[in-house]
């Protein structure tokens, strides 16, 4: 599969948590303040969730909070080609920590058909976001690799507009090698796009997103920036 050519320079906002508790709840708050922000002027908020296990907290955070949730319009930034109610896929873990739980309408979560397989899952994800140009928010977490979503380093990242928006990934590098992702193009179609970074193993990816390595995560460049919310222990 050929590479993308280079995606456009991305502008970072730093923000620094001394602990994971305190990266969790400003998360969560600046969620919300997001969701008030578009519901307020255009009605409906559509975010699109990360996977893996840093925002679970987040979402368990967003379980108990008092939003307008009729309406949230939710999708997935990638999935694992898992059975549909696999504990591992990305919407169990969202659906358990928090969508499960509060009054989001059905038909407003949109998982990613990832049980058909890479290339019929990402063929059908394509239609469902047909109709949204913009998302009001995207959140995303970082790989000790640097990956992003299901963007792996030298696997293909749909960079430009005429990429795929969704790309079906075969042999990724973790598991399960089969995936579906937004294309780096697509997840930076946002008015807002926060990656939350935790755990003591991404020093070093952090070190090579900050030293400007085009780490796959480097891709996502969204016309108004970046927030990445990180903890302090990682910088070094
Ligand atoms: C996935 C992801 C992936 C994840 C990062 C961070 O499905 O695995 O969406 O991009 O966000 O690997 O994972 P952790 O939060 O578990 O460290």
């Amino acid at each position: 599969m050929p590479l993308s050519t280079s995606p456009p320079p991305q502008q970072c906002r730093w923000q620094n948590f001394n602990t994971t508790a305190e990266l969790e709840q400003a998360a969560t708050q600046a969620i919300l303040q997001t969701a008030l922000q578009a519901i307020s002027l255009r009605g409906t908020f559509h975010i699109v969730l990360a996977g893996g296990t840093t925002p679970r907290r987040v979402y368990e955070l967003l379980r108990k909070a008092d939003a307008d949730w009729a309406a949230w319009h939710v999708y997935f930034g990638d999935e694992r080609c898992l059975p549909a109610d696999h504990v591992e896929r990305n919407s169990s873990m969202a659906a358990n920590a928090w969508l499960n739980h509060v009054a989001i309408p059905l038909t407003h979560i949109h998982n990613i058909p990832a049980e058909q397989g890479a290339q019929m899952a990402a063929s059908a994800y394509v239609q469902t976001l047909a109709s949204i140009e913009l998302f009001d928010l995207v959140l995303l977490g970082l790989g000790e690799d640097g990956h992003t979503a299901s963007l792996f380093p030298g696997y293909e990242l749909g960079n430009t507009a005429t990429d795929p928006t969704v790309i079906a990934v075969e042999n990724a590098p973790k598991y399960p090698p089969q995936r579906v992702s937004l294309s780096a193009h697509r997840l930076s179609a946002a008015r807002k796009v926060m990656f939350m970074v935790s755990g003591d193993t991404k020093q070093q990816a952090v070190k090579d997103w900050r030293n400007g390595i085009a780490i796959p995560a480097a891709a996502i460049s969204p016309k108004n920036g970046i927030d990445v919310y990180l903890e302090t222990a990682l910088l070094v």
